[in-house]
């Protein structure tokens, strides 16, 4: 098939070309999916998304124009994609259900561990002469509660590690699981797990439903000075109402891999340019909060997964007109 890949950086093309290994002929593309771009797919057969791509119903239908049977998206949020156009118009969408999601739960505690300790912080001081310890006082995360906000597949390895740390772990999820059970996980309600928790930490989808979960009553409902992590997707968190939170000392600390108009920054060199968006230049500037820039599943074990699992899906596509691991509506 002819398969035109948007959003591509170099280390997409490295793991694609492998895991094609010359069966599909594949145009790889830098810019991201949207209307402008969309005509760049007119001699594709599938093409292949990634999380900031534009998969509204306009851009949905601009692909079946150009011939375009299938999307296979690079990810396993697919939040981004309108279901009902592409189901409408006949356009099968498979994403990647579960590449690694040690890369996405060892990031997260590489930010907790990382905000608790003050590393980043400290990793400037050293360099610049400055070996004062004033300023970089954390906690033992041994003994403290952790609240897991869902405990899907990334979650659950999240709680597994956190039980490894000594931590009481309280998960919310509307499907508990019995092996996080097993491992001594405690299902609560939100209130209940935002109210105990001095770290929580959000692993739901980005549903109607799970929009701005942490908004101003939710914070307000957490304990004081307590630790937020987001490395799901960034509309999961109110970010004008964290930024109050950080500024009157309610909130203790924020760790972001996702940001909610992320579209317009990550996955691209700006530092020689002027940020326009001022909620995220004002997050730049407390000391307690860090970011990176939806880096979680970087890892090498994950991305050559994602290729493997996306190639799969569209040779699957090819022979029997079905995706391997199909993104269904709601109506199915
Ligand atoms: P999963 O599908 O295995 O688990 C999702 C869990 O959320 C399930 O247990 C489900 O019951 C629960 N859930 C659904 N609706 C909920 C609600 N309203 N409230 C609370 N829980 C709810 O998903 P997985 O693989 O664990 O990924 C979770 C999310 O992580 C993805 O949706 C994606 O947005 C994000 N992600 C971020 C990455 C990054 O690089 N930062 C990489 C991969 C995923």
């Amino acid at each position: 098939m002819q398969i035109a890949v948007f959003s591509t950086q170099p280390y997409d093309r490295r793991f694609l070309d492998e895991a094609n290994d010359g069966v599909h002929e594949i145009t790889f593309l830098e810019p991201r999916l949207a209307p402008e771009t969309a005509p760049l797919s007119a001699t594709a057969d599938a093409v292949c998304a990634f999380v900031n791509d534009d998969l509204g119903a306009e851009v949905i239908e601009m692909l079946a124009a150009c011939g375009v049977r299938v999307i296979a998206l690079r990810s396993a949020g697919f939040n981004h994609v309108d279901l009902d156009a592409a189901a409408a118009l006949g356009i099968a969408v498979g994403r990647v259900p579960a590449y690694s999601p040690h890369a996405v739960a060892e990031h997260t505690l590489a930010l907790i561990l990382a905000l608790n300790r003050k590393t980043h912080r400290a990793y400037n001081r050293v360099r610049d002469g400055n070996f004062a310890l004033d300023g970089l006082l954390g906690f033992d995360l041994y003994g403290k509660t952790v609240g897991v906000v869902s405990t899907g597949n990334i979650g659950e390895v999240v709680a597994r590690i956190c039980v490894g740390f000594g931590c009481r772990v309280l998960a919310h999820d509307p499907v508990p699981k019995a092996s996080c059970c097993a491992l001594g996980v405690e299902y609560v309600d939100m209130g209940t797990l935002l109210g105990a928790s001095d770290v929580v930490t959000l692993h739901c989808p980005l549903t109607h439903d799970t929009c701005y979960l942490i908004d101003e009553a939710a914070l307000a409902q957490m304990k004081p000075g307590a630790m937020l992590i987001n490395t799901s997707r960034g509309a999961l968190i109110d970010t004008r109402a964290v930024i109050d939170a950080l500024k009157t000392g309610r909130l203790g600390s924020l760790g972001l891999d996702v940001y909610e108009e992320e579209e317009d920054l990550f996955f691209r060199d700006l530092s020689s340019r002027i940020i326009p968006d001022d909620v995220f230049a004002r997050l730049l500037t407390f000391p307690n909060v860090l970011i990176t820039a939806h880096q979680a599943f970087f890892t090498e074990e994950a991305l050559t997964a994602i290729a493997g699992t996306t190639i799969a899906n569209i040779t699957a596509f090819e022979r029997t007109g079905e995706v391997l691991h199909p993104v269904h509506t709601a109506r199915g």
